[in-house]
């Protein structure tokens, strides 16, 4: 399944990105990519903040990976746009969320592309206009679960 929306400011990314984060289950794997400044960030913090009452969600672009316990999910969120090795990609320790339990939002995934798990949901932000467009390529496992936004 795959389909392109338009977003003509920051508040219609972030309402589309609320109606996905309901979606989302334990265990799903969402890739973001598009270039700096595309909205990758804005799309993880709206997933975050629609499933809890994170206090504040930060890029983790120093940190690398940001976790979160939320209302009924835990997130772990991850920027690897910094990422210089193989042995940095292992500190990190995404092994350890990879458990089924946790929803895990990859800014960059492209940075590591053999140390990762395959996406569940790829979402392509670009540049369009003063905007931002976002393509989402989703496994049939999720584009089948009830009410997905098709
Ligand atoms: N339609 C839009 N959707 C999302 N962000 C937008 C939009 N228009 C402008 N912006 C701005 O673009 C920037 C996106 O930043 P960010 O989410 O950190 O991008 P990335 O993580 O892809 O580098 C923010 O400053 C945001 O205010
Ligand atoms: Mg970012």
């Amino acid at each position: 399944m795959s389909s392109k929306q338009i977003f003509t400011c920051e508040a219609q990314l972030t309402a589309f990105a609320a109606k996905i984060a309901l979606f989302l289950e334990p265990g799903d794997v969402v890739y973001l990519r598009g270039e700096l400044g595309t909205g990758k960030t804005a799309f993880a913090r709206a997933i975050i903040q629609q499933r809890g009452s994170a206090d504040s969600v930060t890029s983790p672009t120093f940190t690398l990976i940001e976790t979160y316990h939320l209302d009924d999910v835990s997130v772990v969120h991850l920027d690897l746009y910094r990422i210089e090795s193989d042995a940095q990609m292992e500190g990190i320790g995404l092994r350890d969320y990879l458990d089924g339990r946790w929803i895990c939002l990859i800014e960059w995934p492209d940075r590591a592309p053999r140390m990762l798990p395959d996406p569940d949901l790829t979402i392509d932000l670009a540049y369009e206009g003063k905007g931002r467009s976002a393509v989402l390529i989703a496994t049939k496992q999720l584009s089948d679960r009830a009410d997905w936004p098709k």
